[in-house]
C-alpha cells in the first residue's frame, strides 16, 4: 500500500494573519505543495478563525485539484460549512479555545450517541469522515461502531516524548501507535496519522503498513522558511518512502 502525504497549510495563514492582508496566501502554498508531490491538502477552520478563514476554505476547495481534508470541530456551524463546501474528507477534532494546537484526541467512546448522527450526516453528503483519536482501543472500537470511514491516530504524545529525549515513554507511545494501527485496520477502518511529525518521525511511522496517510503541517511550514516549500515536500515524501520500504523489507 502506498502512503499519502497531506500537507496542512494552517500556519501559512498564521503568518498572514500576523499582519492582516493577503500575504502569504495558504492557497498558493497548497498549489505549490501539490505541484511538489503532496497527495492532499488539510486545513482546520477553527471556531475562532485564528488561522484559516471561511474564504480560505472556499478557495482551497475551488482552486486546488487535490483532495481537501477539512479539519473541523463537531459543531452545527462546522457541519453547515462542510455541507456547503463538500470537501473530499472531514476530520473531526476536539477543539478548545485556549489550546495552541489540537491537544488530545476526540473522545468518541463516551460521546457515541452525540457523534454518530454527525458522522452519518457527513457520510450521506458524500464526505469521507475521519475521527482524530488517541491510539486507544476504546476510541478505535467506538469509531468503528459509529461507522467512521477513517481514524487519524494522534502522534503528538510520541513526537513530544522524542523531542524531550524521553526514551521509554517514546517507545511506549510508538508501541501504542503500532497496536492501534493494527486494531483499526482489523476493524475495517482506514488508518491515518498526524500531529507533531518531522522527517524522522514521519519516516519511522511510515513503516507501519496499515497507515496509508500522514497529515503534516507545522514542521513542514517552519522548515520551508529555510529551504522552500517544494523542497520540503519532496524531502518529506522521500523520508516517507524510505520508511515504507523498510516495512516491505520486514514483511519479506
Ligand atoms: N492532524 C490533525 C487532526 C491536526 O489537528 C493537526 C494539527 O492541526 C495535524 C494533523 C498536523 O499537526 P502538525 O501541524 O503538528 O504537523
Amino acid at each position: 500500500m502506498p502512503i499519502r502525504l497531506g500537507v496542512n497549510v494552517d500556519h501559512v495563514a498564521t503568518v498572514r494573519n500576523a499582519r492582516g492582508g493577503r500575504h502569504p496566501d495558504p492557497v498558493r502554498a497548497a498549489k505549490l505543495a501539490v505541484t511538489a508531490g503532496a497527495d492532499g491538502i488539510t486545513a482546520h477552520l477553527r471556531e475562532d478563525r485564528r488561522h484559516i478563514t471561511d474564504d480560505d476554505i472556499r478557495r482551497l476547495r475551488e482552486e486546488i485539484s487535490a483532495p481537501l481534508n477539512f479539519e473541523m470541530a463537531a459543531t452545527d456551524e462546522m457541519l453547515k460549512i462542510a455541507l456547503a463546501t463538500r470537501p473530499h474528507a472531514a476530520c473531526l477534532v476536539p477543539e478548545k479555545r485556549t489550546e495552541r494546537t489540537t491537544e488530545g484526541g476526540l473522545e468518541v467512546a463516551r460521546a457515541k450517541s452525540a457523534l454518530a448522527p454527525k458522522v452519518a450526516f457527513l457520510s450521506q453528503a458524500g464526505i469521507r469522515v475521519s475521527l482524530f483519536i488517541e491510539p486507544d482501543q476504546r476510541q478505535i472500537e467506538a469509531a468503528a461502531e459509529i461507522k467512521a470511514a477513517v481514524v487519524e491516530l494522534h502522534t503528538g504524545a510520541w513526537c513530544e516524548a522524542i523531542l524531550q529525549g524521553k526514551v521509554h515513554p517514546a517507545e511506549y507511545e510508538f508501541e501504542r501507535l503500532r497496536v492501534g494501527a493494527r486494531r483499526a485496520h482489523q476493524l475495517g477502518l482506514e488508518v491515518h496519522a498526524g500531529h507533531g511529525l518531522d522527517f524522522e518521525t514521519a519516516e519511522a511511522i511510515s513503516a507501519f503498513p496499515e497507515i496509508v496517510e500522514l497529515n503534516i503541517g507545522h514542521y513542514m511550514i517552519g522548515e520551508s522558511i529555510f529551504e522552500g516549500l517544494e523542497s520540503i515536500v519532496r524531502k518529506m515524501r522521500t523520508a516517507m518512502e524510505r520508511g515504507r520500504s523498510r516495512a516491505k523489507g520486514e514483511a519479506a
